[in-house]
């Protein structure tokens, strides 16, 4: 519409292992569709202690980070892809507050959890990070560049 930025943005979002445990995957892909993001790439693994070392390379020398390892390698993950305007700034505020208990209600973190170490979700928290980690995460090939062909929903 009129005057609203178009810029095609992307970014990284996983659902950590205690949201796909607790069986939390759809709500929140749920909440992405209904902001009206694109998705672009999807998977369900088992993260690696090296991919997190690179995922979390700014945070390997705090003291929480070995919990952080086995937290996140304590089941799989589920790693997407989204598309939209604005979508890493977007994303952040829909994922709330590092520490679910500051998040604001409404947030994914603040519905759905109550400590730090078990936040539920993760979103690139810049552009270039989003870029860092989705090329991390995801092969090109496994990326889907895809138009609406009902012209009933929008683009
Ligand atoms: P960080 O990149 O600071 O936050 P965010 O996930 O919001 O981008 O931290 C990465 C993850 O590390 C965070 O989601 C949960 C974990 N963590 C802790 O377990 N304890 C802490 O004190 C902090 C700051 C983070």
């Amino acid at each position: 519409f009129a005057g609203a930025p178009c810029v095609k943005e992307r970014t990284f979002i996983a659902v950590k292992p205690d949201g796909v445990q607790r069986r939390l995957v759809g709500q929140i892909i749920h909440r992405f569709e209904r902001r009206g993001f694109k998705l672009i790439g999807l998977k369900l693994l088992q993260v690696s202690k090296d991919l997190l070392s690179e995922h979390y390379c700014q945070l390997t020398k705090k003291p929480f980070y070995p919990d952080l390892v086995n937290y996140m390698t304590s089941g799989p993950v589920v790693a997407m892809v989204w598309e939209g305007p604005d979508i890493v700034k977007t994303s952040r505020m829909m994922v709330g507050h590092t520490n679910p208990a500051e998040a604001h209600a409404g947030t994914i973190r603040a519905d759905f959890s109550f400590h730090v170490s078990r936040n539920v979700v993760h979103a690139s928290d810049s552009t270039e990070g989003a870029q860092r980690e989705i090329q991390l995460w995801f092969d090109g090939q496994d990326l889907l560049n895809w138009d609406c062909i009902d012209q009933s929903v929008t683009s």
